[in-house]
């Protein structure tokens, strides 16, 4: 079920041609990835740089300096147009069946949400104004953006991100095997014994395909799953309810959650840090620690491009920042979380960064975890 090529009633529906569209994408994002970003280190020594020397006089020193001289390289250019077009292919190539799909998704989507026998929950408001810093922009591109609600019934944005993670993962290396939510089970065993929730919480959801992991896992946890999106958790609600896994969405802000002190067992996120400004994410570490019980866990999942060799490799990674619509990208890489965390009122003991290998073996993640003591927080 942890799969992303699971298959359930909220997917569009799509025709042979759309998939055979989706497929190139794919094929091109791994060719992108694998093949050409790799040599973007070179391109900068070999041409970059000393285009950059040749007109300045010196090398390229700052970060800025590194962006103008990787600029230099008209293999670096190609590459960050290229990879720029094909993440655009990604959203035409599922917002194509997406569309012409969606007055069943949306009715699929009200049924299972008012199905006499539904496990979960969906909890939004009306009034709710989704956090600005990241509503009026359309992340990684996404139409729309995580905010998006067109209507009172909308589904497009959660649809818009499970089709298009798809695209994207397929074509990233990590594969249809990949499950962040299986590397926080594997860690659960291997690092903290084998820790079995009663009580979960998933920050920053959008389809939800993490908390219903979380629910088929420990089936008899009460997990509870929040976003700031109403059409990405009106679709999240619907998917669970379609897998028969009992998850309570609620639409909330992570550095706001109304949940009581000391209620969950187990608090994680899965690659929304590198959402949030540098204020969210110290105010949604802290509301973690508030609502962990004591002797509880709190687990951030997220991209691991926060360690990098040289400044070079360090400004490459930042790509996503000026080019993808990825806001906080440059912000998480170079945040030092480890303060963060203790700023937060963790217990210094407790805090521990993972290096961890995905489900697949392909790719891997930054994990930065806490516990709060049996005491209270420090
Ligand atoms: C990259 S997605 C991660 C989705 C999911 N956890 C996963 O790994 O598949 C980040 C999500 O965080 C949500 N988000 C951003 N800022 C948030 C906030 N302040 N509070 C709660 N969710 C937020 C976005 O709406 C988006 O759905």
């Amino acid at each position: 079920m942890n799969v992303r090529d699971v298959q359930h009633p909220m997917l569009p529906q799509a025709t042979e041609e759309e998939l055979s569209r989706q497929r190139a994408v794919v094929s091109l994002r791994k060719l992108l990835n694998a093949r050409v970003r790799s040599e973007n280190v070179r391109r900068f020594a070999e041409e970059g740089a000393p285009a950059f020397a040749a007109r300045h006089g010196r090398q390229p020193q700052s970060p800025d300096e590194i962006e103008q001289a990787l600029f230099e390289s008209v293999g670096y250019r190609m590459w960050s147009a290229a990879n720029r077009a094909a993440q655009e292919m990604i959203w035409v190539s599922v917002g194509e069946p997406i569309f012409r799909d969606r007055d069943r998704m949306q009715a699929a989507a009200a049924a299972l949400a008012g199905a006499a026998d539904r496990k979960g929950s969906l909890t939004l408001h009306a009034d709710y104004d989704p956090s600005p810093e990241i509503a009026g922009t359309d992340v990684h591109l996404q139409p729309g953006g995580y905010a998006r609600d067109d209507s009172p019934d909308d589904i497009v944005a959660g649809a818009f991100y499970e089709t298009g993670g798809n695209v994207f993962s397929f074509g990233q290396g990590a594969g249809k095997s990949d499950s962040k939510a299986g590397v926080i089970f594997r860690l659960l065993e291997e690092r903290f014994g084998g820790f079995t929730p009663g009580r979960v919480l998933d920050l920053g959801c959008s389809a939800g395909a993490a908390s219903a992991a979380y629910a088929d896992r420990f089936r008899q946890a009460d997990v509870h799953a929040v976003d700031i999106g109403a059409g990405m958790l009106r679709y999240a609600h619907a998917r669970a309810e379609a897998l028969g896994v009992a998850v309570h969405f609620h639409q909330m802000d992570a550095a706001d959650v109304r949940f009581p002190d000391d209620h969950f067992d187990l608090v994680v996120s899965h690659n929304m840090l590198h959402e949030i400004g540098a204020d969210k994410r110290r105010r949604a570490m802290a509301e973690a620690l508030r609502v962990v019980r004591p002797g509880g866990l709190v687990i951030f999942q997220d991209v691991d491009t926060r360690f990098a060799p040289t400044d070079v490799h360090r400004v490459e990674k930042n790509w996503d920042t000026g080019f993808n619509g990825e806001l906080f990208w440059k912000t998480y890489n170079d945040a030092d979380l480890l303060a963060d965390m203790r700023a937060a009122g963790f217990a210094e003991g407790s805090i521990e960064e993972h290096n961890v290998s995905a489900v697949s073996n392909l790719n891997r993640w930054y994990v930065i975890s806490g516990g709060k003591p049996e005491g209270g927080a420090k």
